[in-house]
């Protein structure tokens, strides 16, 4: 008999809410969504809440709200959103010094827990926050992804599929690097249908989706003064979709490089094939010297934010 798997949420807020919602929907698996002990009653409402609309809708799956470490033994997967979100005028590298500290808990208690769970973090700033969370817990590194990619690359393909009038079905988009203001909208393998995109949009038009795309949660930011959190979420449940049914999707996400595309002991968003194996591997696609020049930029970036984290142990 094949036993139900079991997802672990860590954070109730914004984004855990719609996961949780969204492994219902899909019944993915049982649900644990947990919290702080002072915010233990929101993740209870909200798991009898989602119950309840599981009973409309006839999902079978469970959702328990807790701020108990010892529910999430054994969980299959955890999705990391634990922190605070940004505030208006605030990048995400401005989170650190909040997000460290909470992320360094979380990792420490699923060690643990659920040692063998596929971790996905969302908590920002992304980059240096999966870092710390594989740091800390030591997990092979196939087990530890980082959400930011796909989530980069819906944005791209909505501004693409909008501008050209096309269907967003029919666009494919790809962003790598850091998930920060210098995240590399790869246009070289952004397509419509097949045909480049460059053949599709004029360059200043392009010029224009990419600036929009590396700000698009700022401009989300700004109209609601907290972060999105419908389309991270459904990024973060391809991921764990790809785990849980072994679909080898091929997904840009926050992967622990060791020696792809140059780089050495840091998480950064990359090609990656998720399946039954977490990470199964890393892609190398081949980028054009402005994608590589750009990426490298954006790896500064990331190594930066790594080291001020390294610099509070
Ligand atoms: N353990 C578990 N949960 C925690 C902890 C902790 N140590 N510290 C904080 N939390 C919880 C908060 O109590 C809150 O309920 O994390 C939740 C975060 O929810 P929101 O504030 O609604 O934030 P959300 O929009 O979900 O974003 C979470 O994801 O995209 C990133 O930048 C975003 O870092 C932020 C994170």
């Amino acid at each position: 008999m094949s036993v139900r798997k079991r997802i672990g949420l860590i954070g109730a807020g914004n984004i855990g809410g719609e996961l949780a919602r969204l492994c219902a929907e899909e019944e993915l698996g049982d649900v644990v969504l947990f919290d702080v002990p002072s915010r233990e009653n929101l993740a209870k409402g909200k798991a009898l809440d989602l119950e309840q609309d599981c009973a409309l809708r006839g999902r079978d799956v469970s959702i328990q709200g807790t701020s108990n470490w010892r529910d999430l033994e054994g969980a299959d997967v955890v999705v990391i959103t634990a922190g605070v979100p940004r505030k208006p005028g605030q990048s995400r590298d401005d989170l650190v010094a909040t997000n460290l500290p909470i992320i360094r808990n979380v990792a420490a208690n699923a060690k643990a827990v659920c040692p063998g769970a596929f971790a996905i973090v969302i908590s920002n700033p992304l980059d240096a926050m999966v870092y710390e969370y594989r740091r800390v817990t030591g997990a092979p590194r196939n087990l530890v992804a980082g959400m930011a990619g796909i989530l980069d690359g819906s944005r791209l393909a909505l501004f693409v599929a909008r501008e050209a009038g096309v269907s967003v079905k029919d666009v494919r988009a790809m962003v790598l690097g850091g998930h920060g203001d210098d995240m590399v909208p790869v246009l070289s393998m952004t397509t419509v249908h097949g045909a480049p995109v460059a053949a599709v949009l004029s360059p200043e038009k392009l010029a224009a989706i990419v600036v929009r795309t590396r700000k698009g949660g700022g401009e989300i930011l700004a109209l609601m003064g907290t972060s999105a959190y419908f389309a991270p979420a459904s990024s973060a449940i391809a991921m764990a979709r790809a785990y849980l049914r072994d679909e080898k999707r091929l997904l840009p996400c926050a992967a622990y490089l060791d020696g792809q595309y140059g780089y050495r002991d840091i998480f950064m968003g990359v090609p990656v094939v998720i399946g039954g194996g977490g990470i199964e591997r890393v892609v190398e696609i081949p980028l054009t010297f402005e994608e590589k020049s750009m990426l490298d930029k954006s790896g500064e970036s990331v190594k930066s934010i790594v080291e001020v984290c390294r610099r509070t142990l």
